[in-house]
Formats: C-alpha cells, sequence, structure tokens
C-alpha cells in the first residue's frame, strides 16, 4: 500500500513533542513490512534546509481565498531516514524558526493542507490512503471528499490520528472563504460550537478515527475540550492503537549521545557511568538516586505542580535524593524551576530549554523519571525511559496507564491516582524505598529493559486498520 502521513512535525526535521517522534518512526516500520509510507511536513527554519540533503521536485503556485502563495516540495535525498521524506516550503508562511506559536498559524497551516492536496491530485497515481495528524491536517479530510478541485482524488481513504484533543485549530466563520470551493449546505462538516474547528471536522469526515492509546480513547469520551459527545457519535469509527517507539533511534547499546552505551546485562555499569557523567555537568551527587522530569511546562504535564513537589521532596529527604529538570513552557513555572537552585544548590538542577541531547543522556543517567500529567493521550517518555532502565514514576491516566505497571503488582513502575503534590511526593517515598532494595531496584531495571515497545506491532494494526479500507 502507499500511504502518505501528513503532518505539523517530523524527527529530525521538525520537533516539538512525541507527534515528531511517531510520524518519524511509524512510516520506516510500515516501509518494513513491505509497503510504501511517505510523508509531508512543512518546511521551517530554511536554514536546516541543505541542498545537499534535499532537491526541489514541484514548484507552483497556489492560493487560500484570494492569497496567492508559491510553494516548492522539497524531497530529502540521502534515505537515511527509512521513509521518503517531503517538506514543503511556503516563503512567508511556512518558513519560520518555530513550529507553532505565530498569530496567523490558520493561514500557514491551511495553505500547507492546500498545497499538500494540489500537489498529490495531479499525481498519475492516487495513494492509497492519506494518514492526517492531529488538527493542523484536520481539514484534509472534508476538503479531499467535498472541494471539486480534489474530486479526481475523492475516493481516496482518509485517516485521522489524535495525538492530543486538547489542541483543536479553531478559527472563524470569517476565513471559510481560504477553502476551496465546494457546496456550501457541506459547511456544517467543518464547525463545532461558534467556529470552524478543523479537529472536529476530521473527526466527523475521516473513514477511520484513531488515538494514540486504548485509555485515552475511552477518556476522550468524558474529557476532550468539549468534543466529547462528537467523539461518542464517532465511536464506532475510532480504534486506540498504542504508540511505539523507534527502538533503532532509542537504543542504550547504541545511542551515540551517551557517554557510556549498555544493555541488559551491562546496565548497572552503564547507567552509572551516564549517571556519573551528567551529575558532573549539573552538580549534582551520582551517589544518591536520581529523579528527573522530561517535557513541555505545561500544566497538561502538571508542571504547575512541579515546583511544590520538588520543593516538598527535597525538604523531607534532606540529603539523600537528587532532582534534575529539563523542559521550556509557561513563564511562571520555569522561574519557579530556576528559583530551586539557589535554595537546593548540589541536590537540585533544571536545564530550561529544548535539548535532545540532554534528553537522551537523562533516560540514560536518570534512576526515576517522573510524569504527573493530567492528561497523556500516548506519553513516549515513559517509554523510553523503560528501555534506558529508568523507573517511571506515573500518573494512572491515558498511555501511562496502558504502559506502566506498579511494582507492587509485579510490575516495574510506581503509579500514583492523582496529579498533586502529595500523590507525587509519596510516590517519591516508595521509589526512594525502592532505590535502597538493590536486589528489586535491578530486578525492575531489568524487567523494564526486556519490555518491547518498538513499532513492529502497531505499524501493523495500522495496516490491518487501512486494509479494511479498501
Ligand atoms: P508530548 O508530545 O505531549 O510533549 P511525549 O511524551 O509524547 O509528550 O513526547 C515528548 C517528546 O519530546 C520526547 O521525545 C521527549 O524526550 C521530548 N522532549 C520534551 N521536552 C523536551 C526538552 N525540553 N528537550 C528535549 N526533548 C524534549
Ligand atoms: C501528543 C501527546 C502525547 C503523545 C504524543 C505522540 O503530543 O500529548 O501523549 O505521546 O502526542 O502521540
Amino acid at each position: 500500500m502507499e500511504i502518505i502521513h501528513i503532518s505539523a512535525e517530523c524527527y529530525p526535521v521538525a520537533k516539538v513533542g512525541g507527534l515528531a517522534d511517531v510520524v518519524g518512526a511509524l512510516p520506516k516500520y510500515q516501509n518494513k513490512l513491505g509497503h510504501i509510507a511517505k510523508v509531508v511536513v512543512p518546511a521551517y527554519d530554511t536554514k536546516f534546509i541543505r541542498e545537499s540533503e534535499f532537491e526541489v521536485t514541484y514548484d507552483a503556485w497556489a492560493n487560500y481565498g484570494n492569497n496567492h502563495f508559491r510553494y516548492r516540495i522539497l524531497k530529502e535525498k540521502t534515505n537515511k531516514l527509512g521513509f521518503d521524506l517531503y517538506i514543503i516550503h511556503i516563503q512567508g508562511l511556512t518558513d519560520r524558526p518555530n513550529v507553532y506559536g505565530y498569530k496567523d498559524d490558520t493561514e500557514r497551516f491551511v495553505a500547507f493542507q492546500i498545497a499538500t492536496l494540489d500537489w498529490i491530485v495531479q499525481w498519475e497515481h492516487r495513494p492509497d490512503v492519506l494518514h492526517c495528524h492531529d488538527h493542523h491536517t484536520g481539514l484534509i479530510p472534508f476538503m479531499v471528499s467535498n472541494c471539486v478541485k480534489y474530486k479526481p482524488i475523492s475516493s481516496v481513504p482518509t485517516v485521522l490520528t489524535i495525538h492530543n484533543a486538547q489542541y483543536q485549530g479553531q478559527f472563524g466563520w470569517d476565513k471559510l472563504y481560504y477553502l476551496p470551493a465546494f457546496d456550501l449546505w457541506k459547511g456544517g462538516l467543518l464547525g463545532w460550537e461558534d467556529a470552524i474547528n478543523p479537529l472536529a471536522s476530521a473527526i466527523k469526515c475521516a473513514w477511520k478515527v484513531t488515538t494514540v492509546s486504548p485509555s485515552y480513547l475511552d477518556e476522550m469520551m468524558n474529557n476532550a475540550r468539549g468534543l466529547e459527545s462528537l467523539l461518542r457519535q464517532e465511536r464506532w469509527k475510532s480504534v486506540g492503537i498504542l504508540n511505539g517507539i523507534d527502538s533503532e533511534v532509542w537504543d542504550p547499546e547504541t545511542d551515540p549521545m551517551l557517554s557510556k552505551g549498555y544493555n541488559l546485562k551491562t546496565v548497572e555499569a552503564g547507567k552509572l557511568a551516564n549517571k556519573t557523567a551528567l551529575c558532573d555537568v549539573f552538580q549534582l551527587d551520582p551517589s544518591k538516586p536520581l529523579f528527573t522530569f522530561i517535557g513541555r511546562l505545561v500544566d497538561e504535564k502538571g508542571a504547575d505542580l512541579l515546583p511544590d513537589i520538588f520543593y516538598t521532596a527535597l525538604q523531607q529527604h534532606g540529603d539523600n535524593i537528587n532532582i534534575l529538570v529539563l523542559g521550556s513552557g509557561d513563564n511562571w513555572v520555569e522561574g519557579r524551576l530556576n528559583q530551586l537552585k539557589g535554595i537546593f544548590a548540589g541536590k537540585y538542577n533544571a536545564y530550561i530549554g529544548y535539548n535532545e541531547q540532554v534528553s537522551h543522556e537523562m533516560y540514560a543517567g536518570a534512576d526515576f523519571l517522573i510524569m504527573p500529567s493530567r492528561v497523556e493521550p500516548c506519553g513516549l517518555n515513559q517509554l523510553y525511559a523503560l528501555r534506558y532502565g529508568t523507573v517511571p514514576i506515573v500518573r494512572r491516566i491515558g498511555g501511562l496507564k496502558d504502559t506502566v505497571i506498579d511494582i507492587g503488582d509485579n510490575g516495574f513502575g510506581i503509579c500514583h491516582d492523582q496529579t498533586s503534590i502529595w500523590d507525587v511526593t509519596h510516590a517519591i517515598n516508595r521509589a526512594v524505598e525502592l532505590y535502597n532494595d538493590k536486589k528489586a531496584f535491578k530486578a525492575v531495571r531489568k524487567t523494564m529493559m526486556k519490555i518491547d515497545h518498538s513499532w513492529d506491532n502497531a505499524a501493523l494494526n495500522y495496516i490491518e486498520l487501512y486494509q479494511i479500507l479498501k
């Protein structure tokens, strides 16, 4: 089958969070199964587009409403990713240093979606499926089935994967004219409440809807920022498929970002070497259990509680624990996390910012990874932690609930029920107990590292889903 993944992010060319990791891995594993999976993303900062790596394959003009724009499709030509990657450069719209956060994001992603379909519609052959990821590509299912100019591809099935229903990309009806012509009576398929809602539209129009864990599918029925009733109505065509991880990129034995590679047999010495190197950089003590947090500093991740959680835990455990944070997001949280450095020097440190290398070093060097998320559709951090022998401390929610079993139930992680200071500090107490029981701690590490979360199974689940649509 030929599958076209359309997304705002794809590792390694554009990453904000887990969406990039999924779109940068799933197609590779679908190709390994003998299919042809390709990826289309916007071309952001042109500084990173090297001529040696990309070639222009298509150059044309398009428009959203009365706004004409030139777009160029560049194909990645090194073949090192395991799938064909196409980036769409739209001068003045996509080419910005950041992926999101501009006041014209609506225009940027509408233009990207129109350029994508304008390009695909003039291919000599038809792909077997258009797989859209999140709201940035959410207008595609509607446009494919309803816009006159896309009639030649109107029979191509569309699939929507919801990575996070909290973000829906709403914009006003005054921008309806941005879309290519369609019968106006079909306009209802675009809206939800008082706005055009790309995520809602995709839920209505896609042939299948998937989300990234079975538990999140259930949870969305009661918690999806206003889309609950729509999701319930469309549940018949929805399925939860747990994400995998790219076990070639995330392999502690071969990871080039680590100071020392390790595997199941050498995990103790390997983790100690990485922990020592990490503690050296961040002025921490490698003889203490090291707790970490890696992620976007937003309420959804429980980040607003982190400063108080860390303050309480460091007060309680005196000199017996160390904490290291890597993240960026809410300014208030960033400020408070920075403040703690002065109070707990030598026991606590924070890297405020985004750094892929440091994240790998932390998965390898840490003993525990905290994820007190309020919402977690899947979560990849805990899966990387498991693979690197770092015990996850997670709230029982969404994908965390589906992937981490508590040590009290013969599992390998520490689970708690609420996103609260009490729940997490209590979980940290349990973690310290585990750490001090060296035999149990070693056994848990080995159990975790043996779990297979690679994409092999999930990639097949998606293929089976597309096959039903043919
Ligand atoms: P989400 O997509 O909701 O942010 P996930 O757990 O699915 O959460 O994926 C997060 C991804 O982003 C992981 O690959 C994680 O390592 C990475 N990440 C998050 N914050 C940072 C950061 N500050 N520096 C480096 N990598 C980060
Ligand atoms: C979203 C979710 C996260 C998930 C990721 C990849 O960003 O917040 O839980 O792991 O998408 O599917």
